[in-house]
């Protein structure tokens, strides 16, 4: 399972708690991040999680076989609000591609987004692709509250989560 963005991976060792044979692959690029789950890690002793230090997309790309992954979370992916930041948002197209070939076929990509226009723009990035179907999906019991979200649910702000699974042909 590899984690896109896992921030302080609160939610992380919370799930990984909850399925200790589930192997994660956690990646962030945020140092101050990075430190906090390693020492959860630590604390909590969890032998399932591994910390990855840098970018999702390069990692992928460097050290992922093909076919490895039985899915990917992306959970409240950095907003980018403004309409000329959106390019810099990691649910595009390019990524998208860039990282389906390293989910099995019947692999997942769950998201999770509290910004309107950040799932329409999943929603038209998946739904562009031959490769996932899915759409949004009623939040599963099972994901924990993460750090970010919980801000969010404060304001309050809607929560959207979404659900893809890879085709097998
Ligand atoms: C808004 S935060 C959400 C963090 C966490 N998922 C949560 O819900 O609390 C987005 C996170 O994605 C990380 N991030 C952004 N671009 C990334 C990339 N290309 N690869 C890995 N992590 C990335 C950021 O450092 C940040 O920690």
């Amino acid at each position: 399972m590899l984690e896109i963005g896992f921030g302080t991976g609160t939610a992380t060792s919370v799930m990984a708690r909850a399925a200790p044979h589930e192997a994660i692959i956690a990646v962030d690029v945020h140092t101050p991040g990075v430190g906090d789950l390693l020492n959860a890690i630590h604390d909590q002793q969890l032998s399932n999680v591994r910390v990855i230090e840098g970018d999702a997309l390069d990692f992928a790309a460097s050290r992922l076989p093909p076919n490895s992954l039985a899915g990917i979370r992306t959970y409240f992916p950095d907003p980018w609000p403004k309409a000329r930041h959106h390019k810099r948002r990691i649910i595009q197209t390019q990524h998208v591609n860039t990282l389906t070939p390293f989910v099995r076929p019947g692999g997942f990509w769950h998201l999770a987004t509290d910004i309107d226009s950040y799932a329409e723009q999943m929603l038209q990035v998946f739904g562009d692709s031959d490769e996932w179907n899915g759409g949004i999906v009623e939040r599963p019991d099972w994901r924990p509250v993460t750090k970010y979200e919980a801000v969010a649910l404060a304001v309050p702000r809607q929560i959207t989560d979404l659900i893809y699974v890879k085709s097998s042909s």
